[in-house]
Order: C-alpha cells, then sequence, then structure tokens
C-alpha cells in the first residue's frame, strides 16, 4: 500500500557508540547519541518494514514497533547483526569504535611510581564491511554513514567504495556543526550515480526522506 511501501521487507539498523571495556570500571567510547539511526529505525518501521535495530549503549527509549537488541561492544554488534540476516535493507549509522583491547580482569590500580599504564589497541571488524561483501547473505541495499571532519565528499566516496556499500550517507561533524549528538543532521547521498545535497534538516526528516528514497529504489530496481 502507498503509506506502507516496504510492507513484507526485513530491514536491519546499527546504531549508537559501541563501549570497548579496558577493565571493569572503565570503557573506551564516542559522542554518537544514536539519534539519527533511532530515527531511521522507526521511519523504516512506520514503513511497514520488520526492522531490527542493533543499538549500542544510549539513553534513548526503544524506538515503536522496532525489535531493539541492546549490545556494548563492536564484537557484539557483529553477532547480533549476524543473527538478524537475511534482511533486505541494511543501514549502518553506528559509531563504531575502530579498536578495542584486551580487558583487565581486576580494576587497573594507578600506582605512583610505575608509569601509566599503555593500551593495546586492536582492530575491531568492520560491520559495514562485512555486510556488503558480496554473497547470498549480502542484503539487497547496503547504506552507510561516512562522519568526516574535512574533505568530506572525497572520503565519502572512497569509503563507500572500500566498504562495499550501495549508498552512502555523508555529513560533516566538525566542531561547531552542532550534529553528532545534535537534532540536526545535513547530508550527502552519495550512489553509483552521483552525489544527492540535502538541506540541514530534523534528524527525524532525514530519516523519512532516507526511507522514501529506500522505497523508491526497492520498487525500480537499476537495470543490472
Ligand atoms: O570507517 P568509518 O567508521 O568512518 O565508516 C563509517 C561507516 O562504517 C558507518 O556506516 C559505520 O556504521 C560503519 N562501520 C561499521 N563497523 C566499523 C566501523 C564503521 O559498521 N567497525
Amino acid at each position: 500500500s502507498p503509506d506502507r511501501p516496504l510492507a513484507g521487507r526485513r530491514a536491519l539498523v546499527t546504531a549508537g557508540p559501541t563501549h570497548e571495556p579496558i577493565d571493569p570500571v572503565r570503557y573506551i567510547a564516542n559522542r554518537s547519541s544514536g539519534t539519527q539511526g533511532y530515527a531511521i529505525a522507526e521511519a523504516l518501521a512506520a514503513a511497514g518494514a520488520d526492522v531490527t535495530l542493533v543499538s549500542g549503549p544510549t539513553t534513548l527509549p526503544d524506538p515503536a514497533g522496532v525489535h531493539t537488541i541492546r549490545v556494548e561492544t563492536a564484537r557484539d554488534m557483529l553477532e547480533a547483526c549476524r543473527h538478524a540476516l537475511p534482511c533486505d535493507i541494511a543501514v549502518c549509522t553506528a559509531a563504531v569504535a575502530d579498536w578495542h583491547v584486551a580487558p583487565a580482569a581486576q580494576k587497573i590500580k594507578k600506582t605512583a611510581d610505575a608509569p601509566p599504564p599503555a593500551l593495546h589497541l586492536v582492530p575491531n571488524p568492520d560491520i559495514l564491511a562485512i555486510l556488503g561483501r558480496p554473497g547470498p547473505a549480502r542484503p539487497g541495499l547496503v547504506i552507510g554513514f561516512a562522519a568526516e571532519t574535512e574533505h568530506v565528499l572525497a572520503h565519502a566516496t572512497t569509503k563507500r567504495a572500500r566498504k562495499g556499500c550501495d549508498w552512502i550517507v555523508a555529513n560533516d561533524v566538525s566542531p561547531g556543526t552542532g550534529i553528532m549528538g545534535g537534532a540536526e543532521n545535513e547530508v550527502t547521498v552519495i550512489d553509483a550515480t552521483g552525489c544527492e545535497h540535502w538541506p540541514r534538516l530534523d534528524k527525524a526528516q532525514v530519516a523519512h526522506r532516507l526511507v522514501a528514497r529506500i522505497a523508491t529504489f526497492l520498487q525500480t530496481p537499476p537495470n543490472p
């Protein structure tokens, strides 16, 4: 039906930061609030999709009508995403930590004479790149986000190719834009055919516009 264009479709959305423990009381995190991803999950559900939201730690309530799975680390997020497959649409908005450390079993103590502990950083899996890999389990439409502070379009275009996603939604998160953790977003959608710049909009409006674009794409797939 026109108001539920994604009825019968399955969607996976990742959102929020990840927390990578250092010891039982400390962790590495980032400034992602989850707002944009939650809004996308809610808009996909409102359009009729069966939505699984895999969320890192946030203060947001579970979106209405969405199956929300809460995780802490990037590795947990990947595991939960794998369980949500197969799906038709994957939207990776999560600000996944790039690295984790092998956490200490006990709280690391500071000692007066000893040097500060060094953190040995180990790369995390790239969830978007894994979902974008060609193969039978690949979602039909894989969408990534690229939060950049400079050379936004150039970096995002490179990222789209490197991660094997169909669309990348690029945004400028420089200090002063108020975007990371804020209520508004100003994005450029990059696909195989080019760039589409959208005006500064409420994150809920960005979500609705993205979902409308997804619905149009799935109705009229490009010629092979
Ligand atoms: O490489 P970068 O973090 O800038 O790429 C951003 C995009 O990749 C986002 O869509 C983000 O959700 C996704 N990503 C991911 N797993 C990672 C790192 C990024 O899914 N480990």
